[in-house]
């Protein structure tokens, strides 16, 4: 009986599937013959909101004298609307610095709103012995032209992964993105709570503070705790952002922590942090860059130290000779001798960089390497932005579209 009933439904099936052949003819047939649309409205849409880069004229520059800072407003050379993003992510810039060809992460300090008329604004602190952050303030022009990256980076708060309520601690420059997430609260582009305990010298050097005390007087959801750590003055906390102030800020209940300024305060904040009972997906860090004292790193080859290397570097059909220091980055190298490489993050985290070292050895400390896959490690792909060459080496390298 099941066979039969079976074969049935297959031959009812089969009678379907032959009518639909037809029906597909009869409707190829009567189509009218003109060319189907070459491109799909959502590869168009991938391409506003991932585009390989954004041309931008510098609109306008406000100097934060006391801060050593200034904020650039880049705005769409063609005047359209810029790639929307996720308040806290960043964009890398691309500079041509003598025969350098550089790029820097920023992070984003205006609101996702101000994107769709076209503005994105980063602000650039002044940086002893820095190299990108004194010419882009030395250099920079309103209507110079700048070409800046898509946003990148998951530095945002995410409902599906953090806490209702955000405790960040910012050191420095590393406010701009929780200006850009207050600014998102206020206007309602996002929605969770934020206690921004802020670390600044004095309070002549505290970046955006009428910006952000003005948002806290608006908008409830926004906190702002400003901590002096070179003095003391009334209605401000004094020394560093240590556990036993998070928990005098921090809300009841759980919270996740956001953590972006220098490495040292990083540092700092992290050995605190741990004397608090918070899971570890609660905490959340901006790019950590890499570090300028590498040979301190547990497990760095004593040997390396202080010695220069050759690093023969393929991209295509093309091949070039450096000279790589021990305690640089290879992609530093490479930039130095002004190839173009991709990069963004510089942190080893983006993969833009994934290059395949050939031969050769490098050193790449443990906390720049989570954003390198399995295969990667075991098939030597490395980040040339948080390697360090340890030996001569040879690097194929992808080629850059910015250049
Ligand atoms: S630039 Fe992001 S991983 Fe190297």
């Amino acid at each position: 009986m099941s066979l039969e009933f079976k074969v049935k439904t297959l031959g009812g099936d089969l009678k379907r599937f032959v009518g639909l052949i037809t029906d597909r003819e009869r409707a190829i047939r009567k189509a009218p013959e003109k060319e189907i649309n070459p491109t799909f409205a959502i590869n168009e849409n991938a391409k506003l909101l991932h585009p390989d880069y954004q041309k931008m004229i510098i609109a306008d520059i406000i100097d934060h004298s006391g801060a050593e800072s200034k904020t650039f407003v880049f705005k769409k050379a063609d005047g359209s609307k810029a790639a929307y993003f996720r308040a806290g992510q960043y964009v890398s810039v691309l500079l041509k610095i003598g025969s350098s060809l550089v790029t820097r992460p920023y992070s984003i300090c205006s609101s996702p709103n101000e994107a769709l008329e076209g503005i994105v604004k980063i602000t650039v602190r002044d940086v002893k012995d820095g190299f990108a952050a004194p010419y882009m303030l030395e250099n920079f022009k309103i209507g110079d032209t700048v070409y800046i990256s898509g946003p990148e980076g998951t530095f945002y708060y995410e409902p599906l992964r953090d806490a209702e309520n955000v405790v960040a601690i910012a050191g420095g420059s590393g406010i701009t993105p929780f200006l850009s997430m207050a600014n998102a609260i206020k206007d309602g582009t996002e929605d969770f709570d934020l206690t921004i305990l802020f670390g600044s010298r004095t309070v002549d050097n505290i970046l955006f503070k009428k910006e952000l005390d003005e948002i806290a007087s608006e908008c409830s959801k926004v906190k702002v705790v400003h901590v002096l750590s070179n003095e003391k003055k009334k209605g401000f906390e004094n020394g560093f952002i240590n556990a036993e102030l998070i928990k005098k800020y921090a809300p009841e209940g759980k919270y996740s922590i956001f953590i972006c300024g220098p490495e040292a305060m990083y540092r700092f904040a992290q050995k605190e942090i741990e004397k608090l009972d918070i899971e570890p997906k609660f905490v959340r860090r901006e790019l950590l860059g890499v570090t300028k004292d590498v040979s301190s790193l547990p497990g760095y080859p004593e040997q390396a130290v202080g010695k220069v290397f050759e690093i023969k570097v393929i991209i295509g059909e093309n091949e070039y000779s450096v000279q790589g220091k021990a305690e640089e980055t290879i992609l530093t190298a490479i930039e130095r001798a002004g190839i173009p490489a991709p990069s963004r993050c510089r942190s080893g985290e983006c993969g833009w960089c994934r290059s395949k070292l050939v031969s050769g050895t490098a050193y790449i400390p443990a906390e720049n390497d989570s954003g390198r896959r399995f295969t990667d490690k075991e098939f030597n792909y490395i980040h040339p932005c948080a390697s360090f060459p340890t030996s001569d080496i040879i690097i194929e390298v992808p080629g850059s579209f910015m250049q």
